[in-house]
């Protein structure tokens, strides 16, 4: 076994960690992972031959290859996500909570031996530009190999974030196995997982991640909802700064001017595709380019304004859907140099999911590896490829990413979207009234359950700021901590609601959705420099139809908006009841300017 750290690395805490971890795991071998294209290549062709990777057909996706999970383990597993604060109270009620030494308990004994058979990586990341004053470090130890990979996509993985640590610099220590140990002379399988036993666990108050048992996604790759969210929103409470489920996207118009906004939308509810919109054809000029599809993390500027990065340094996508007419960036950018999760093969080694053309291909292999016909699918109802499906590519290769993309300082937010899945009651835009009423919008939205985590799917839960499965910390404390950004920021960002999913009668979209997302982007961004005209209504301001662009879009009639921006008082009666009965559950901690919010709301729509 060797265990010899490269002499580059001298930070004596860190070895020591390494160690300690290595003790516990038993791995039969050390790989300090250094981020290069050759360590990359290599560890490529080991996942072929093992089978966990297939490369795809080089002619048709260049450099591009598809993994499948187990069945069992296919999205974020919320059940088996903890947050073990000191006191249960902290955890808050969106969190499951253990005590931390009851949890360490249970860990020390998973954890032991858990890598036997395996290699223990040791992967040095940075969410965010490489040493910017909104970044921070962390060190992911992990016995997959497909998680390296990934990580070297989704982060700034490699050797150089070593010199930014120096010999004591602070990272947030990450522990990840896929929990299953090999024992001598056992085969191993191309996904490696442990089907009965997932624990996702956070210590906000030493910030460190411990998972066990999952090689997918949110649940192994830590960098991105573990760290990112989870760990940096109780960081942020601590400093004075926000991490959120957000996209980050600019818009230029014609003139020239360009503004930055942030949208929070839940799992698979629409941030990948808003971030990379291409307006319609009628709005010459205008251009969308696309900062950050994930996570948003935003510190307050000297001016008064919020700033944001994304600590992300690629896309873990959702797949199906995703097609050159809904989004034909993201079609362009996976063109070459991707790893896809759980979509379905084409007989000529390329990939396809459900809705990337119109009709399926004639055979495919589906996700589980088995054939797959149009037929089948139509008799049985299976998939060729899983809803939560997914591609894992590199930002740099997004055509619409934005020129300060990486800017160390981030860019300046001058509105805060947030949406939901909804089927009905909620109109298509508004603008909240003020901040404080903003931050009720957000704290009380709604929205229908997704394939991104296990579970029901099309449950309408309270989904807060699309941050319920991902705040580390009491969602109370998180709601008083946006009230007080938003009292000390001179420069608040607007805040507005939208829903692209409100359904007709026949059970139909009545909102086109994607590129005509530009229509109410348009009005939005009006609105915060004063050149669009609202209505008060009492959720706040709401265009009517005439303050919006139509042009090229005849589907929508005058008609049609007015159902889109309907808004039914007996539903938004019963919408109260499942604000009160959520907020309810917040007992003390919930700031008395949302319970205001509330009462005040109520009282409005009673009469
Ligand atoms: P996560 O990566 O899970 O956080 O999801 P996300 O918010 O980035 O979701 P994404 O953009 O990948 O969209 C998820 C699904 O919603 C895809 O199947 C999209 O095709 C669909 N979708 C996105 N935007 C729209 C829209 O404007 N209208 C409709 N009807 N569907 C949309
Ligand atoms: C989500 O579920 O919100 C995702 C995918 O973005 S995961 O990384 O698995 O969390
Ligand atoms: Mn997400």
């Amino acid at each position: 076994m060797q265990f010899a750290p490269p002499a580059y690395i001298k930070h004596q805490a860190l070895l020591a960690w390494v160690a300690k971890v290595a003790a516990l795991t038993k791995p039969a071998a050390i790989h300090w992972v250094d981020g290069s294209a050759e360590e990359n290549e290599s560890l490529l062709a080991q996942m072929v031959a093992a089978g966990t990777l297939v490369k795809l057909n080089p002619a048709k996706r260049p450099n591009s290859y598809a993994a499948f999970s187990d069945p069992s383990d296919v999205a974020r597993v919320e059940d088996r996500t903890f947050v073990c604060a000191e006191h249960k109270d902290d955890a808050g009620p969106n969190n499951n909570w253990m005590a931390p030494a009851e949890m360490r308990g249970t860990l020390d004994q998973l954890f032991d031996g858990c890598m036997a058979g395996r290699t223990m990586y040791v992967i040095p990341f940075s969410m965010g530009p490489l040493g910017s004053h909104i970044a921070h470090v962390g060190i992911e130890i992990t016995d997959s190999p497909y998680v390296v990979a990934s990580m070297r996509v989704m982060t700034r993985m490699g050797r150089a974030v070593y010199d930014v640590l120096g010999s004591d610099g602070d990272f947030v220590p990450c522990v990840h196995t896929v929990g299953a140990p090999l024992t001598a002379g056992q085969a191993d399988v191309a996904w490696p997982c442990n089907k009965d036993t997932k624990y996702i666990v956070h210590f906000p108050e030493t910030r460190e991640i411990w998972s066990y048992g999952s090689g997918y996604g949110g649940n192994a790759l830590l960098g991105k909802k573990c760290f990112a969210l989870r760990i940096a929103s109780t960081m942020g409470r601590d400093q004075g700064w926000l991490a959120e489920h957000m996209l980050i996207l600019g818009v230029e118009s014609p003139a020239g001017d360009k503004s930055y906004v942030a949208a929070a939308f839940p799992s698979a509810c629409g941030k990948t595709n808003f971030a990379m919109l291409i307006p319609p054809a009628t709005y010459q000029g205008w251009k969308i380019t696309t900062v950050g599809d994930d996570i948003a993390w935003i510190k307050p500027g000297a001016d008064g304004r919020l700033y944001a990065i994304n600590p992300e340094n690629g896309y873990f996508g959702v797949a199906p859907g995703t097609s050159v007419k809904s989004n034909p960036n993201a079609m362009a950018m996976l063109q070459q140099n991707v790893i896809f999760t759980n979509v379905a093969l084409t007989d000529d080694g390329d990939v396809w999911w459900e809705g990337m053309s119109k009709d399926a291909p004639a055979h495919l292999i589906d996700w589980q590896g088995k054939d797959w016909t149009p037929e089948i699918g139509r008799e049985t109802g299976r998939k060729a490829a899983h809803p939560n499906s997914r591609f894992t590519v590199s930002a740099t290769q997004c055509p619409s990413l934005d020129a300060a993309w990486d800017d160390a300082n981030g860019v300046p937010i001058s509105a805060f979207i947030f949406g939901g899945r909804r089927s009905s009651t909620v109109p298509l835009v508004f603008e909240a009234a003020g901040w404080d009423e903003g931050v009720y919008m957000a704290a009380t939205m709604g929205s229908e359950t997704t394939a991104a985590a296990m579970g029901a799917q099309g449950q309408t839960r309270r989904d807060p700021f699309a941050m319920l499965p991902f705040c580390g910390y009491h969602m109370g404390d998180y709601f008083k901590h946006w009230l007080e950004i938003g009292e000390r920021a001179e420069h608040a960002p607007r805040i507005f609601c939208v829903n692209w999913f409100r359904l007709d009668e026949d059970g139909k979209f009545l909102w086109p959705g994607f590129g005509e997302n530009m229509r109410v982007l348009e009005w939005m961004v009006g609105r915060v420099q004063g050149k669009a005209s609202a209505r008060e209504t009492v959720l706040g301001w709401m265009p009517d139809y005439a303050d919006m662009d139509w042009r090229g879009l005849d589907e929508v009639t005058p008609d049609q908006f007015a159902k889109l921006m309907a808004l039914d008082t007996d539903a938004w009666r019963s919408e109260l009841v499942l604000h009160g009965e959520w907020l309810a559950k917040l007992t003390d901690r919930l700031p008395a300017a949302l319970a205001a919010k509330r009462a005040q709301l109520s009282e409005t729509l009673a009469n």
